[in-house]
C-alpha cells in the first residue's frame, strides 16, 4: 500500500533539493556536499546537470555517505586542502527556526559538516516541511547531537544533566554498543525541549571538556529551500 505520507516527504526532499541546484549551482564552482537523505536527491540532480553540460565543479565531501556519493554520480571530488574556499554548501537539517539556525547531526555526521558550512561563503539548508519551526527543538523531538570524545562521554552526561538537559548515548543499529562516527566519536543527544536561546545554550555545551562539537548551527544558514506538502517550495533567506 502508498504511504501517502512518506511520498509528500519524499516530494518535499526531492522538490527542494532540485531547486536549491537550479538556482545556485554554477559553472567551475566548488561546492560543499551535505549528508543525510535529502542530499542524495541534490546530489542526483548535479550529476545530471553535469551529464548534460559539463559543469566543472568540484565537490567536498562532508561525510564518508557524501564522498561515495559524489563517486556514484560522477562528479570531481575534491579535499579542504586543495580548496579552503567552498563558493557554496549545500546540506539538509533536522529542523530549522524562523532565523535559519539549524540543529543537525540526526545522521551522524555534524562536525565535518560544521567544518565545511565554516568554510563556505554560503550554507544553503534544503528541508522538507516537517523540518520547519519557529524554535528549535519544536518539531525535532530527538535532542541536540553533540560529537564527544568516547573517553568523556559518562562525565558529560552527568553534566548535560546538570544544566538540564536529558541525554542519551545514541547506540549503533545493527551492532551492540554505542554509534561511532566518521571521526571515532560517540554522539549524545540531549533533549532541552524548545530552545529560546541557540547561541548561549551552544556556548554552554562547547565549554565542556569532552565535546567535539554540536548540531546547533548558528547563524551560519544564509538560504532555506523547504519543500511543501503542496509541491511547492518556500524559500527563505537573511
Ligand atoms: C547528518 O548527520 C545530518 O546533519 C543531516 O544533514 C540531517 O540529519 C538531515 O538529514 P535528512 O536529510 O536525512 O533529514
Amino acid at each position: 500500500m502508498i504511504n501517502l505520507t512518506e511520498n509528500l516527504i519524499e516530494l518535499g526532499k526531492k522538490n527542494a533539493a532540485v531547486k536549491a541546484v537550479e538556482e545556485n549551482i554554477k559553472k567551475n564552482m566548488i561546492v560543499g556536499v551535505g549528508s543525510g537523505s535529502t542530499i542524495v536527491y541534490a546530489v542526483e540532480r548535479l550529476g545530471e546537470i553535469n551529464k548534460e553540460k559539463t559543469l566543472n565543479i568540484k565537490c567536498i565531501p562532508s561525510s564518508f555517505q557524501a564522498y561515495q556519493l559524489i563517486i556514484q554520480n560522477d562528479l570531481q571530488l575534491g579535499s579542504l586542502e586543495q580548496h579552503s574556499e567552498i563558493d557554496i554548501d549545500i546540506d539538509g537539517a533536522d529542523e530549522i527556526d524562523k532565523d535559519l539556525n539549524l540543529i543537525k547531526g540526526g545522521g551522524g555526521c555534524l562536525v565535518q559538516e560544521k567544518i565545511i558550512a565554516s568554510n563556505s561563503k554560503e550554507l544553503i539548508i534544503i528541508v522538507d516541511y516537517r523540518k520547519n519551526s519557529k524554535m528549535l527543538g519544536t518539531n525535532w523531538k530527538q535532542g541536540i547531537p553533540i560529537e564527544v570524545i568516547p573517553m568523556a562521554y559518562f562525565p558529560l552526561m552527568k553534566k548535560l544533566k546538570s544544566i538540564g538537559g536529558n541525554p542519551v548515548l545514541r547506540m549503533a543499529q545493527s551492532k551492540s554498543g554505542p554509534l561511532i562516527t566518521d571521526n571515532g566519536n560517540f554522539i549524545i543527544d540531549v533533549d532541552f525541549g524548545e530552545i529560546d536561546n541557540p547561541s548561549e545554550l551552544n556556548m554552554k555545551f562547547l565549554n565542556i571538556p569532552g565535546v567535539v562539537d554540536t548540531g546547533l548551527f548558528i547563524g551560519m544558514c544564509s538560504k532555506a529551500y523547504i519543500g511543501l506538502e503542496d509541491g511547492n517550495v518556500l524559500t527563505l533567506a537573511k
